[in-house]
C-alpha cells in the first residue's frame, strides 16, 4: 500500500474523532505539517463538499460528507485492508471502468487497485450487453486480481463477488438481497447489481482477472431505459431511501477483500456456502442460454468451483459455468 495522503490521513482522523472534534494543534503534530498547512487543506477538502466546523477551542470537527467518491476519503474510510483496495483512484467520467483497470493489468500494476467513475460513456454487461452508468447515481466500478487460480476456478471470484455485494447491501442498505446464478443480485426479484468478469489467461493459469461491479444505487424509474424498467432497480427505489454511495462502497469492498483472502486461503468453501444461502435459484426450474443451446432444468446445486449444477428434463446432470439464466415461475 502506498503511503496515505495527508488528505487521507486528516480525514481519517476527523472520521474517528467524530461526533468529536480535533485541535489544530494536534493535526499538524501528527501529520507533521504546520498549522496553516492544515488549515490549507481543510479549505480544499470544504471546497469539495465536506462541511468541516472549526472553533477555537475544540479544533475541526466532520459535520457531514458530500453525496461523491473522493480516493482520499474512500482510503481513510476503507483503513486496513489486505488486498483488495490497497489502491484507490475515481474519474469522474470515462469508457468503462473495466478498460482502465485492463490498462493497469497490462502495465503491471499490482492487484488490488479499485478503479471508481462517477459515470461511464460505454458501461458494458454481460453477454455484451449495454450497461446504463448515469452520473452520481451507481457504483461503477472494477477491481484487478492476480489470483493463483487455474481459469476454470475463475467462477469462485463472480461468487466471492456476489457474496460480497449481497452482504454490504444487508447491513448498508438495510435490504434483503437474493443472488441469481452466477453473479446477479436482486432486490424483490428485479437486477440491482451486476458483475462482468474478464480475465487473461493461459491455459492452467490467470494472468489477471478484472471484476466489474455495477450498483444501481440512486436511481430513478425514469433513468432506465424502458426496456429494462420491468427487469431492473435501483435500491432507492425498492427501500424509499438513498443510500450513501461513499459508505456502500466501502463496505462491499472490505467484504470482497475478506472473501479473496478467504479464497487464497484455499476457504471458497466458506465463500460458497454463503453464497448457497443467498442464492434464490437452488431448487428452482431454470433455463439457460448458452450461445445457440437452451437447457432446462432444476438447479441443484454448486460445485467446488462455483459451477450450477444442473438436473435437465431429461435427468442428466450438466455442470454449467456461464449463460444468460431465466427462471421459471
Ligand atoms: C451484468 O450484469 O451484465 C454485468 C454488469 C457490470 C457493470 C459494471 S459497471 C463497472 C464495470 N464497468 C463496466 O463497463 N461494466 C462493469
Amino acid at each position: 500500500m502506498d503511503a496515505p495522503t495527508i488528505d487521507t490521513r486528516i480525514l481519517a482522523t476527523l472520521r474517528d474523532a467524530s461526533p468529536g472534534a480535533v485541535s489544530g494543534a494536534e493535526l499538524s503534530l501528527q501529520l507533521g505539517i504546520s498549522r496553516a498547512a492544515v488549515w490549507a487543506r481543510i479549505e480544499e477538502l470544504r471546497a469539495l463538499g465536506y462541511e468541516i466546523s472549526a472553533s477555537p477551542h475544540r479544533g475541526y470537527c466532520l459535520a457531514s460528507s458530500p453525496d461523491r467518491l473522493h480516493a482520499d476519503d474512500l482510503l481513510a474510510r476503507l483503513g486496513r485492508v489486505n488486498v483488495v483496495g490497497r489502491d484507490v483512484r475515481v474519474f469522474q467520467e470515462t469508457t468503462s471502468t473495466n478498460d482502465i483497470v485492463e490498462k493497469l493489468a497490462r502495465d503491471g500494476v499490482k492487484e488490488g487497485v479499485v478503479v471508481f467513475a462517477e459515470s461511464q460513456t460505454k458501461g458494458r454487461g454481460r453477454l455484451s450487453r449495454r450497461w446504463v452508468s448515469p452520473p452520481g447515481k451507481g457504483l461503477w466500478f472494477s477491481v484487478l486480481l492476480r489470483p493463483d487460480l487455474r481459469p476454470t476456478e475463475a467462477t469462485q471470484l463472480m461468487v466471492a463477488a456476489a457474496t460480497a455485494t449481497a452482504r454490504a447491501l444487508r447491513t448498508e442498505a438495510r435490504c434483503v438481497p437474493e443472488i441469481k446464478w452466477p453473479n446477479d443480485v436482486l432486490l424483490n426479484g428485479k437486477k440491482v447489481a451486476g458483475i462482468l468478469t474478464e480475465m487473461s489467461a493461459e491455459l492452467d493459469h490467470i494472468k489477471y482477472l478484472i471484476l466489474g461491479i455495477g450498483i444501481n444505487a440512486n436511481l430513478d424509474a425514469g433513468e432506465f431505459p424502458v426496456e429494462l424498467r420491468k427487469t431492473a432497480t435501483s435500491i432507492k427505489l425498492e427501500t424509499g431511501e438513498s443510500v450513501d454511495r461513499p459508505d456502500l462502497a466501502v463496505a462491499i469492498l472490505r467484504e470482497l477483500d475478506q472473501d479473496y483472502t478467504r479464497i487464497r486461503s484455499g476457504r471458497f468453501s466458506a465463500v460458497a456456502d454463503e453464497w448457497q444461502r443467498q442464492c434464490g435459484t437452488l431448487g428452482r426450474q431454470i433455463s439457460i442460454r448458452i450461445g445457440d443451446r437452451l437447457i432446462q432444468g432444476c438447479a441443484e446445486s454448486l460445485d467446488h468451483d462455483g459451477a450450477l449444477i444442473l438436473r435437465t428434463q431429461h435427468g442428466h446432470l450438466e455442470r454449467i459455468i456461464g449463460g444468460d439464466v431465466t427462471l421459471e415461475k
